[in-house]
């Protein structure tokens, strides 16, 4: 193909990528965002066949089958709570894809050391650092943080030594310095992940995506690529804001994540605790206090989403509404669940209408003149340890301030703590009613009792 057509081609894909990023801004777009996404993609691929650089057709069709295959086979089968693992594996092919194409530039005898040598070096890091983040994630390994001593001291010489092999190899491109680049970054990705642990996960995660971004910008110069500078730069910015926004969601400074730690006191605090008693409601008892209420807010968790409660969630939120004139909202917490507007998917998939969906911050004084919060499936989100306990794992995130409502329920399976292993005192609170069950059952008897009437 003519390379002035080439040019255009992946022009009209990175607009098309552009406008698919700000497609996926808020929900009502994000559908719309995926699929100009996809199409950006198809150009891409496509365009690149027919780049004069491409010789042999038979080994690239061979992987995009076999690469299509696997990608929708997991795709349709991946549930909507394994979605982080899901991302933390596909950041991790990204980087080791960098690595390759780094490794294939060199040994062909490309002069731009310096730019490979980056694009190596960050996909080898987002590569090992994203194998130990899906183990975690998929319960593969202990998601506590592993700590040793001299971890960081460790991390700090690997760092350094990463970059002076680097800079000895771009003045003297021999392979060799190059492999060893390699095994360096990959050892400092495995040590970077393993002291991060608790509630810290998400962030992980997201600064692994940036990192594969960037080693794709690496590349896209190695290669003279310019889609790949362009699409790699979007990846890279913004996985480092949403890195960002969480880290301040989460109140915590991206440096103390990354220098891990956090998680590793969870167990003690855990065990500290004497022995307490919760108080457990059943559905009926709910459902009469709820239905005498003024004003219910519903506060949705990582357990709604595994029992995919929403649908039964909206029935009990218009019936409570129609049926008895009560006030309902949603509160969500921006780490409440697996990923990154996590709830606001499932309750806009349940067409629970954005304007009683309230972010943590509109939300939070409303608790006080709440008679009910109906927490279901959520547990670190409401843990008031957090503004508490200067050694919990979770201090300084900040919370959904459910008990200064008059009655809270928990509806969940048992007293178990969530995903950062801290125990919630609420739960032995005076106005706090347990109701055990999984989400979903428990919220179709409620609605059964509300509609009986
Ligand atoms: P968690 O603190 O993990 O609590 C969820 C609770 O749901 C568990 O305590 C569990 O208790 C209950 N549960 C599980 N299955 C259930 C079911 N079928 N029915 C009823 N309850 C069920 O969740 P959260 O409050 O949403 O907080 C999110 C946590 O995950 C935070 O620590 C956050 O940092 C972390 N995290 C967030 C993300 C993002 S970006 N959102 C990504 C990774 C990690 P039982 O076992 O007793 O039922």
């Amino acid at each position: 193909m003519n390379t002035a057509y080439l040019s255009f081609a992946y022009l009209l894909s990175s607009v098309l990528f552009i406008l698919s990023i700000r497609g996926l801004a808020s929900p009502d777009t994000a559908r719309r965002g995926n699929i100009l996404g996809m199409v950006a993609m198809l150009i891409a691929i496509i365009v690149t066949m027919f780049s004069p650089l491409v010789s042999e057709y038979l080994w690239i069709a061979a992987a995009v089958v076999f690469g299509g295959l696997v990608g929708t086979f997991i795709a349709l089968r991946v549930k909507m709570t394994s979605l982080p693992q899901m991302i933390a594996a596909f950041n991790g092919l990204g980087g080791l894809s960098s690595v390759f194409i780094a490794l294939a530039e060199i040994l062909a005898g490309s002069q731009s050391y310096l730019e490979s040598s980056l694009g190596l070096l960050i996909g080898a890091v987002a590569f090992s650092g994203s194998v130990i983040a899906f183990a975690k994630l998929q319960g593969l390994m202990s998601p506590k943080a592993i700590v040793f001593p001299g971890q960081q001291l460790l991390n700090l010489l690997l760092a350094a030594g990463m970059i002076t092999v680097c800079i000895l190899f771009v003045i003297s491109g021999s392979p060799n310095l190059f492999y060893l680049l390699a095994g360096i970054a990959v050892i400092l990705g495995f040590l970077l992940v393993l002291p991060i642990g608790g509630a810290d996960m998400p962030v992980v995660i997201s600064v692994l995506n940036a990192y594969s971004g960037w080693a794709a910008v690496g590349i896209g110069f190695s290669l003279n690529n310019v889609l790949l500078i362009i699409v790699g730069a979007i990846v890279g910015a913004s996985g480092t804001i949403l890195s960002y926004i969480m880290t301040k969601a989460m109140n915590r400074s991206l440096s103390s994540v990354m220098l891990g730690g956090f998680g590793i006191e969870a167990a003690k605090s855990a065990a500290a605790g004497e022995e307490k008693t919760a108080k457990a409601g059943n559905p009926e008892d709910a459902a009469f206090i709820m239905e005498n209420a003024n004003k219910v807010i519903i506060v949705p968790g990582y357990g709604m989403a595994v029992a995919q409660a929403q649908h039964v969630l909206k029935e009990m939120a218009t019936d409570l509404r129609r049926l008895y004139d009560v006030e309902v909202k949603f509160a969500i917490h921006p780490v409440a669940g697996r990923m990154p507007g996590h709830m606001n998917v499932l309750l806009a998939e349940a067409n629970i209408p954005y304007e009683d969906v309230y972010e943590l911050e509109e939300i939070n004084r409303e608790f006080a003149t709440a008679d009910v919060a109906y927490v279901i499936g959520a547990n670190d989100i409401t843990n008031p340890l957090a503004r508490t306990d200067p050694g919990s794992p979770i201090f300084g995130m900040p919370v959904l301030d459910v008990e200064k409502a008059k009655t809270v329920f928990f509806v969940k399976r048992s007293l178990a703590s969530g995903y950062s292993g801290v125990e919630n005192p609420l739960f032995f609170a005076d106005n706090t009613i347990m109701l055990y069950g999984d989400a979903k059952k428990v919220t179709e008897e409620i609605v059964g009792t509300l509609e009986r009437k």
